[in-house]
């Protein structure tokens, strides 16, 4: 049985500054990061402790910075039971550090490391995670944020906040649901929907900022399959990057819930007056519930003046010179999957339960022997996507970043900002364009962890 979210009784913290906890580079240069066990209490001190997955013993793992350009250098090492890879979502990486088990690396063994080595071209807000068996790695803790600056940050580290969202899914005793992890429920339904939030892996806190000043939150959707629904009107937010990069200039939102989908990313800009408390509350269980509370001191009047992050340098897409590829998406509960294959051999009766693959991309469910397309370097390409499902996918695309450029059946209009990941609702189709700058083979899948392992994973190659 599923409790509601937040059903289990919580307790209230008060901290002073945001729990973050920051990455040490070690002699030789690399951040090293241990992915092990770790036992954490999820709820309080009152509950048993659960056995989490974890990179340095927290969750999420320690927050990697660095500055738009510069090399980052991490060291995995691998103490889990099982084989183990990091990706590092958003980054426009080089292709042998995406950090993909089966497609661009192979999976790093117990007991063994792997060292990173990469560029990271643009500021904004990403972050990394386990990409072996990822919807049982993530949902047991292996993630952490990536954050790049621009040359010359508007805001400084007090007032650069970043807010790591997650839903577990916990049992009656208070710990982290193990059993239930690849329930087939899950796989051919909406994905593994959990029933406690965390924000930085705690409980609904307090954090103090001052009013009349600048802060940027950084919210990051690590959950396995959760869409968050959040209403940034109640406090007056103004948007200033999604996925990363920025809007041109801090954007009102004009529409309520925001939805951020599994691995998508919001910065938002707020500058609270004297005695505006606010919280980012969570509405998609159909209950108002407040995952970290701000509290406003102090009485210093708000600065005017426009505050906007320069943008990174993307290739724009010609939509005129592009080469349309069709995607069309099917399966799931209550859908119609049609003739699918799956490593080669078409399915029939039984074989989608013995195999738990209920979804297809292009009659292909997951990583298909020949890619999706194939395309030379600097292409400009269109995807035309058709979500002939019943439910809600989040589309995320590796190796680069796109634009939506249109959509049709149920609409969020957020203009045309590029992205790494996009929502798509039942029966809508939606056109996203990008210059395949970035040679490799690159990975398209639904970021909704149970939908990628369960068919939605194809995959493409630039030459
Ligand atoms: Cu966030 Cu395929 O990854
Ligand atoms: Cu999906």
């Amino acid at each position: 049985m599923k409790k509601s979210v937040a059903g289990l009784a919580g307790a209230g913290t008060l901290s002073l500054v945001p729990f973050q906890v920051f990455a040490d580079v070690s002699e030789d240069g690399f951040i090293e990061l241990r992915a092990k066990e770790t036992s954490k209490n999820l709820i309080s001190e009152q509950y048993p402790a659960s056995i989490l997955w974890t990179y340095n013993g927290e969750s999420p793992g320690p927050e990697i910075r660095a500055k738009r350009g510069e090399r980052i250098k991490v060291r995995l090492i691998n103490e889990l039971s099982e084989a183990t890879s990091i990706h590092w979502h958003g980054i426009r990486i080089e292709n042998s550090m995406d950090g993909v088990a089966g497609l661009t690396q192979d999976p790093v063994p117990p007991g063994e490391t792997f060292e990173y080595d990469f560029i990271v071209p643009d500021a904004g807000t990403y972050w990394y995670h386990a990409h072996t068996k990822s919807w049982n790695q993530v949902a047991r803790g292996l993630y952490g944020p990536l954050i790049i600056e621009g040359d010359s940050e508007d805001f400084d580290a007090e007032h650069d906040i970043t807010l790591v969202l997650d839903d577990w899914l916990l049992g009656q005793d208070g710990t982290l649901d193990i059993l239930s992890l690849g329930s087939p429920g899950d796989w051919s339904h909406s994905g593994r929907l959990g029933n406690w939030l965390t924000v930085n892996g705690k409980p609904p806190h307090e954090v103090v900022i001052n009013a009349g000043e600048a802060y940027r939150l950084r919210l990051m959707n690590v959950s396995n399959a959760r869409s968050f629904e959040i209403d940034p009107n109640a406090f007056d937010a103004k948007i200033l990057a999604f996925d990363g990069q920025a809007t041109p200039g801090a954007q009102e939102l004009g529409y309520s819930p925001m939805v951020l989908g599994s691995a998508q990313r919001v910065d938002l800009l707020v500058q609270p007056k004297s005695g505006g408390n606010f919280s980012i509350n969570e509405l998609s269980n159909g209950q108002t519930y407040p995952m970290v509370s701000f509290k406003v001191v102090g009485n210093k009047e708000a600065l005017s003046g426009a505050i906007a992050l320069r943008p990174n340098d993307l290739p724009e897409p010609d939509i005129e010179k592009a080469t349309t590829f069709k995607l069309h998406m099917t399966g799931g509960a209550m859908g119609r999957i049609g003739e699918t294959t799956y490593n080669g051999e078409t399915m029939s009766g039984d074989d989608f339960i013995n195999f738990k693959q209920f979804w297809a991309m292009n009659g292909v469910a997951n990583l298909p022997e020949e890619p999706f397309f194939r395309v030379e370097r600097n292409e400009n390409v269109i995807i035309e996507i058709f979500n002939d499902t019943r439910f809600l996918h989040a589309m995320h695309m590796h190796g680069h970043h796109f634009r939506i450029i249109e959509r049709v059946g149920v609409s969020i209009d957020e203009g045309q900002p590029f992205k790494d990941t996009f929502l798509i609702g039942a029966l809508q189709t939606t056109r996203i364009a990008f210059v395949a700058d970035n040679p490799g083979k690159w990975l398209f899948h639904c970021h909704m962890l149970e939908h990628a392992a369960a068919g939605m994973t194809t995959w493409f190659d630039v030459k």
